[in-house]
């Protein structure tokens, strides 16, 4: 060994330590299994740095609160870009950039535009409407005497729901192409879980084509009526108004090749991450003792009073929040976020390298006794202003972290909280067999497996 080399070893952090594994599988059968779990496992004996291999591939992964922080510090925003983690589904749309795929100052220009459509404010007034249209799905899906699938059912609701945020109207023709094209997206675009030539399937080309005619349509509708869409007061402007508005007076920002993705978008961020959610928290509220009791009582005095106040109605509804809540942090939907290191750093003692692609597992807190005391139990009371577990530093991070924290986090917390409330409100369910223990996937987007159902026992109201 030369004496530059010793020099160099002595003061260069070492790199993230290997996960142990079997040998060419590596760590994917953990990994695929439970990958919550697995990252939970490596960061108790590893620290918050190691280095996964899945299949011959090397992931670096780093993990924890120190990470989830990281992500939002000036110093985490210029180690970390996202372009690498979304330019295949930009590709594949033809686009030439969408939100998640950037970074700086041309995020800071998209999110902005953005971000009104994409928020609360996009339902404002609405929530009576969106009480309507919640209660129309669950009246056609949720028959009683029948056994529904949770998962696909809340498909179809989020469809309901999110078409008449952006259109007034869900497309429901459309709704089994935009699922079969974001199942397909998701696996072997975003998270890679599944190889590259399942794109030239004919099932996804024919859903991916009428997914663009559905695109197209949204662009079309809105030309059709552009002077009327122009000159609506601000309050009732949806996303496609300000994403159009956007296309007109600066069109190289917007350019007409990205209308379709942009149109499009919710569908791919809001219809896998809200059903899966909701899903498990009808498990949860069903499954853990007490919780549904609780639930029932608070939405039944908050619906029998009539409709809905809007300034009140999250506050209204403590123990539903609590158990969103508390699902979400056994649940998360996004266990670990994509990015690429732009330089070389160092991150818990050990040497990043510039262009690495780096896994950020910001759940991995969600499951430590350290931050939640007994983290194993469902407990919807962690989130009380006395308890506040979720406020310590880098404890919950079920939206993401960082700029490109979830845009739509405001409109999905209504969202879930109006589908919980009305779900519960409305039907008496029960788990089939009663003491059923949740099976779950990872593919595309962990969550509850598309085999649990419940029974629909009957109508409460
Ligand atoms: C339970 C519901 C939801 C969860 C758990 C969730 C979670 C997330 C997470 C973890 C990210 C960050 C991804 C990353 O950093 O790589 C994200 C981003 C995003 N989400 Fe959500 N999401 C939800 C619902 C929605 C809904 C309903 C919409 C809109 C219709 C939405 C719109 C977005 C957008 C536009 C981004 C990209 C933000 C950016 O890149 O700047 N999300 N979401």
């Amino acid at each position: 060994m030369g004496v530059m080399e010793t020099v160099g070893n002595a003061s260069a952090p070492p790199r993230p330590p290997f996960v142990r594994g079997l040998p060419l599988l590596g760590n994917m059968l953990e990994f695929a299994k439970d990958p919550a779990l697995f990252f939970v496992k490596c960061y108790r004996e590893y620290g918050p740095a190691f280095r996964v291999r899945v299949l011959g591939n090397t992931y670096t992964c780093i993990a924890g609160a120190e990470a989830a922080s990281f992500m939002g510090t000036r110093e985490g925003k210029e180690c970390l870009r996202s372009r690498e983690a979304w330019q295949p589904l930009v590709d594949e749309f033809g686009a030439s950039k969408m939100l998640t795929a950037v970074d700086g100052e041309l995020h800071k220009a998209m999110r902005g535009i953005m971000k009104r459509g994409f928020s609360k404010e996009s339902i404002k007034g609405r929530y009576n409407f969106m009480i309507d249209i919640t209660d129309k799905s669950i009246e056609r899906d949720w028959q009683t005497g029948t056994q529904v699938p949770v998962v696909q059912a809340m498909q179809y609701m989020v469809v309901d729901q999110l078409g008449t945020v952006l259109t007034g109207s869900a497309p429901r023709e459309y709704v089994k192409d935009i699922r079969t094209t974001i199942l397909y997206i998701l696996n072997v675009l975003v998270t890679r879980q599944r190889p590259k030539f399942m794109m030239k399937m004919p099932e996804y080309k024919r859903a991916k084509a009428r997914m663009f005619e559905l695109g197209r349509k949204m662009v079309a509708d809105y030309r059709a009526h552009e002077a009327e869409n122009l000159a609506k007061p601000d309050d009732q402007k949806t996303l496609i108004d300000d994403v159009m508005e956007a296309h007109r007076e600066d069109p190289e920002l917007i350019p007409e090749r990205d209308l379709i993705m942009l149109m499009t978008g919710p569908y791919v961020a809001g219809l896998d991450t809200v059903a899966n959610t909701t899903a498990a928290i009808v498990y949860t509220v069903l499954k853990y003792p007490g919780v549904l009791e609780r639930v029932q009582k608070e939405v039944d005095a908050l619906f029998a009073k009539g409709p809905v106040n809007e300034d009140e109605f999250m506050k209204s509804l403590p123990a539903l929040n609590g158990a969103i809540m508390e699902t979400m942090r056994l649940h998360p939907i996004a266990v670990a976020q994509i990015r690429t290191a732009t330089k070389d750093f160092v991150f818990g003692g050990c040497q990043i390298k510039q262009g690495e692609m780096i896994y950020l597992g910001t759940a991995v807190p969600h499951f430590q006794d350290e931050f939640y005391p007994n983290a194993d139990k469902f407990d919807i009371d962690r989130y009380t202003k006395e308890r506040a577990e979720h406020m310590q530093v880098g404890a919950y991070s079920p939206y993401g972290r960082g700029p490109h924290t979830c845009l739509g986090k405001s409109l999905a917390e209504v969202l879930l909280a109006i589908t919980m409330a009305r779900l519960f409100y409305k039907l008496d369910l029960e788990l089939v067999p009663k003491d059923y223990t949740l099976k779950t996937k990872t593919a595309p987007t962990p969550g509850p497996a598309m085999s649990f159902k419940v029974r629909v026992k009957g109508y409460r109201h």
